[in-house]
């Protein structure tokens, strides 16, 4: 079995999710490649050293410039904040590594498309978390989808809902509240939590073509960890959108962190002339399909298990009957990457796909400051 070494930068939310990731990958799956944990890297070296002993890293650095100057590695893997993500992978590629990184893939596209240029340029191979694909339910609708089951698409309809900035007295900036400093994040909701339903949107029903959007920002200031002011808040707290997808069809799009009671409501639904799908995160092992061309008295939403063995990825896991949940998502995301590599495959989505997606969110961002439909622009 072939090794690659891995280099993780961010031992936080996501740093947690790919360790477990690399970890449980090739117990699952049957792969030619088996990652090593070879270095955490994170600023806190104590903080560091105490995740390299949990999770099981053989070393630590806390500078990324030199972890990415290391031999030993051949992979660096991003789980740091969205301002990192370009300055990493314009010196990872540089240094030949292989880069996974989280979503969204840049602040905006104008990074985005820079990273795309590095990486094309070394010909390493990239991956991008839109982990969401590797939902089984989510997957199974990409192949009903596929299979052409629901015939012409008429509706995509996609929102993702959290609570919990709702709070004025809430500080933007620093460890865990990076999410609210525009200067880290890039944007708020669109950025954060849109790029995922678009990803997902893409995939499932193909490029979007115009955009028609409006955000909010529902507390205008918030005091800053960092430098202890009241600052202005440069995030959407909200953010909703009309769209054309380049296939004619129509969609709706909303997200927002102050839909109170709703912690991480991503749903979608897409209406085809035959039938619709439905998925809910909250119950994510189940899709929800209905199909016209079922006899009419027995006709109506039926809810699929996702848990059969001849369901996406669930072969590799228990037994018929028995769920698995999110962070299952990152292990298929690394088994599919892994495999991808064995069999000289370009991994999806890579850096060029997420490109897409943030020329979308650009969209989005644009149409909402004048009002008026904005075009995607293609990537280039
Ligand atoms: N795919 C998903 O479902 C998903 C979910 C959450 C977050 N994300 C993305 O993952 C990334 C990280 O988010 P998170 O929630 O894990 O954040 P987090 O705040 O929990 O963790 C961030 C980590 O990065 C480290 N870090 C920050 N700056 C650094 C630097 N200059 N050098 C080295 N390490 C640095 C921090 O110490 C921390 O360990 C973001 O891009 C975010 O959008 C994706």
């Amino acid at each position: 079995m072939k090794t690659i070494n891995v280099g993780l930068i961010g031992y936080g939310f996501m740093g947690r999710a790919h360790s477990n990731a690399f970890h449980k990958a090739n117990h699952f799956f049957d792969l030619e490649y088996r990652p090593v944990l070879k270095a955490i890297c994170a600023r806190d070296a104590a903080k560091a050293q105490a995740f390299a002993s949990q999770w099981g890293f053989e070393s630590v650095e806390t500078d990324w410039r030199q972890l990415v100057r290391r031999d030993d590695i051949d992979l660096i893997d991003i789980a740091s904040p969205n301002d990192t993500h370009r300055d990493i992978a314009l010196a990872a590629a540089k240094a030949g590594k292989m880069i996974l990184c989280e979503k969204p893939l840049a602040r905006d596209g104008i990074e985005a498309a820079t990273m795309v240029r590095a990486v094309e340029k070394a010909g390493v191979p990239t991956m991008v978390y839109y982990n969401y694909r590797r939902i089984p339910a989510v997957t199974l609708a990409k192949q009903l989808i596929d299979d052409g089951r629901l015939g012409r698409i008429f509706h995509y309809r996609a929102k993702f809902l959290q609570d919990w900035t709702i709070s004025k007295d809430l500080p933007q900036g620093g460890a865990s509240l990076w999410r609210l400093d525009v200067k880290v994040a890039g944007s708020g909701v669109t950025g954060d939590l849109l790029a995922h339903c678009i990803d997902t949107a893409i995939w499932l029903n193909g490029s979007l073509d115009q955009v028609n959007a409006m955000t909010e920002t529902f507390v205008k200031q918030r005091k800053h960890n960092l430098t202890g002011k009241v600052e202005k808040v440069g995030i959407d707290d909200a953010c909703a959108f009309l769209a054309r997808f380049k296939n004619g069809s129509l969609a709706t799009f909303e997200s927002t962190r102050y839909a109170r009671g709703h912690k991480a409501l991503y749903t979608f639904e897409i209406n085809g002339e035959n039938a619709s799908l439905f998925w809910d995160l909250h119950d994510l092992h189940r899709l929800q399909m209905f199909d016209h061309r079922d006899e009419g008295r027995l006709r109506g939403w039926r809810s699929i298990h996702v848990t059969d063995g001849d369901h996406p990825y669930m072969k590799q896991w228990w037994v018929p009957g028995l769920q698995i949940g999110f962070e299952h998502s990152f292990v298929h995301q690394v088994a599919d990457f892994l495999q991808a590599l064995a069999r000289k495959e370009r991994p999806r989505p890579d850096f060029r796909d997420a490109l897409e997606t943030q020329l979308v969110c650009d969209a989005v961002l644009k149409s909402a400051r004048s009002g008026r439909w904005t075009k995607v622009p293609a990537p280039k």
